[in-house]
C-alpha cells in the first residue's frame, strides 16, 4: 500500500521494521531487561514526567481501563468529559466496573468548555476523578488540557487522561499540566505497530492505587509494579514492539520533541487548507482542530464508501471513516508519527480527482 492514512495503525518506518524482524529473545533475560529498562526511561521523556511510568502489553483501551480500575472503587463518582467517541468508551470503562458516572457531553466537533467542567465539579463536591481525552480521535479535535487540568486539579481532583492519540506528536507535559494518569499507545504516534500501552502515574494516583477496590488480575498495577522493579513485566510482553520502541525512539528524540509537534502542526495546516481548496467542510472547531487527524464532512453529495473504495483501489490511499453516530457523515485523514508533507499533498491531490466519482458536486 501507497499510503496508510488512517489515524492508527500508522505506517512504521523501515528502521523500526527491520528490527521487529528479529528473533525472539528470553522475556526474563538480562537483554530484554534492558531493552525495558531503555524504552521505559525514554517513553517518559516522551511524556516529559518525572512520574512513575508502566508499559502494558495491550492496546489502548487496555491503558485506559487499567486507569479505572486502579484508582478507582465502585461507586466513587466520576466526572466524565467527553467530546466524542473515545471520551464515551473512557467513561463507560468507568461505569460498567461500578463507579458512578456523570457525563459531561459536548457536541461533536466542539472542545470541553473549561467553564462548564467547573460548573459541573461545584454541582458535585463529592466527584473524586474526572477523564478526560486530549486529542478525540472520533472527531479530529484536540481539547485545551492545560486550561481543563488548570480547573480540575484547583479542585484537586484526581485527573486521568487519555492521551492516545496526542502524546508524542503533540505537546504533553505531563508533570507542568499535573495530569495525575496520562495513557497513550504504540500504533500512534510513536511509529510502531500496536500491542503496547503507557501509562504514567503521579504520587496521588499512586496513593489513589492503594485504596481502589475495583477488581483487576491482568492490569493489575501493583503487579506490574513489582516486576518493573526487576525489570520485567507481569506477563509475556510484545517483545518484538519493544525491539521497535527502541529505534522509533531514538528518532523521535533525534528529530527532537519540538520538531516533532511542530512537523505535526504543519502537517495538520496543510491537511487544512487542503481540503477547504477542495471545497470541503471541516467538522471541527478550527480552533481546537487537531494535529493528528483532520475530519471532514461528508456533505455535498459525497458517498463516504464510494470515495474510500476510489481512494483505495485507484491511488492506493487508505482514510478512515466517521465512527458511531459520525459514520457516513465523515472521512478523516490521520497525519501523526511518520507522517510527511509530500504524502499529505499528493493525499489532497488525489481526492480532488475522487471526489466527484464519489457524488461530490459544489
Ligand atoms: C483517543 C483514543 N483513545 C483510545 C483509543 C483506543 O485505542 P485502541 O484501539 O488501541 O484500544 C483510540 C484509538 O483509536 C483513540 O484514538
Amino acid at each position: 500500500m501507497k499510503q496508510l492514512r488512517i489515524p492508527g495503525p500508522t505506517p512504521c518506518p523501515p528502521e523500526v521494521l527491520q528490527a521487529m524482524s528479529r528473533q525472539m529473545i528470553n522475556h526474563r533475560g538480562e537483554e530484554f531487561r534492558n531493552i525495558l529498562a531503555d524504552v521505559t526511561a525514554k517513553t517518559k521523556q516522551v511524556f516529559q514526567t518525572k512520574n512513575e511510568l508502566l508499559i502494558l502489553t495491550s492496546a489502548g483501551t487496555g491503558g485506559l481501563e487499567a486507569a479505572v480500575v486502579n484508582h478507582l472503587s465502585p461507586g466513587d463518582k466520576v466526572l466524565g468529559v467527553s467530546i466524542g467517541l473515545f471520551g464515551d468508551r473512557f467513561a463507560n470503562i468507568a461505569k460498567i466496573y461500578g463507579a458512578d458516572v456523570t457525563l459531561l457531553k459536548f457536541e461533536m466537533g466542539k472542545a470541553a468548555d473549561p467553564d462548564m467542567v467547573k460548573k459541573a465539579l461545584d454541582a458535585d463536591p463529592k466527584i473524586r476523578a474526572v477523564l478526560v481525552t486530549h486529542n478525540e480521535t472520533s472527531t479530529g479535535i484536540t481539547n485545551d488540557l492545560a486550561a481543563l487540568a488548570k480547573v480540575i486539579k484547583s479542585y484537586d481532583k484526581l485527573l486521568m487522561v487519555d492521551a492516545v492519540s496526542s502524546m508524542s506528536s503533540v505537546n504533553v507535559p505531563v508533570d507542568a499540566w499535573k495530569l495525575d494518569v496520562a495513557v497513550s499507545a504504540s500504533q500512534k504516534g510513536w511509529m510502531v505497530p500496536p500491542g503496547l500501552a503507557f501509562i504514567s502515574m503521579s504520587e496521588a494516583a499512586v496513593k489513589a492505587q492503594a485504596v481502589s477496590k475495583m477488581p483487576k488480575f491482568y492490569f493489575d498495577l501493583a503487579k506490574a509494579r513489582k516486576s518493573a522493579e526487576l525489570r520485567e513485566t507481569p506477563w509475556t510482553p510484545a517483545i518484538s514492539v519493544f525491539f521497535g520502541m527502541q529505534v522509533a525512539l531514538d528518532m523521535l528524540l533525534k528529530e527532537g520533541l519540538q520538531n516533532v509537534y511542530a512537523r505535526h502542526i504543519a502537517l495538520a495546516k496543510t491537511t487544512r487548507e487542503g481540503m477547504k481548496s477542495l471545497g470541503l467542510d471541516l467538522l471541527a472547531d478550527e480552533k481546537y482542530a487537531s494535529n493528528t487527524v483532520t475530519a471532514v464532512r461528508a456533505n455535498h453529495g459525497i458517498d463516504y464508501k464510494k470515495l474510500s473504495k476510489i481512494m483505495r483501489e485507484e491511488f492506493d490511499i487508505t482514510i478512515a471513516g466517521g465512527q458511531g453516530e459520525l459514520e457516513g457523515k465523515i472521512f478523516r485523514i490521520g497525519h501523526m508519527g511518520w507522517a510527511f508533507e509530500p504524502e499529505i499533498k499528493e493525499c489532497i491531490a488525489a481526492l480532488k480527482l475522487a471526489l466527484p466519482k464519489a457524488g461530490y458536486v459544489k
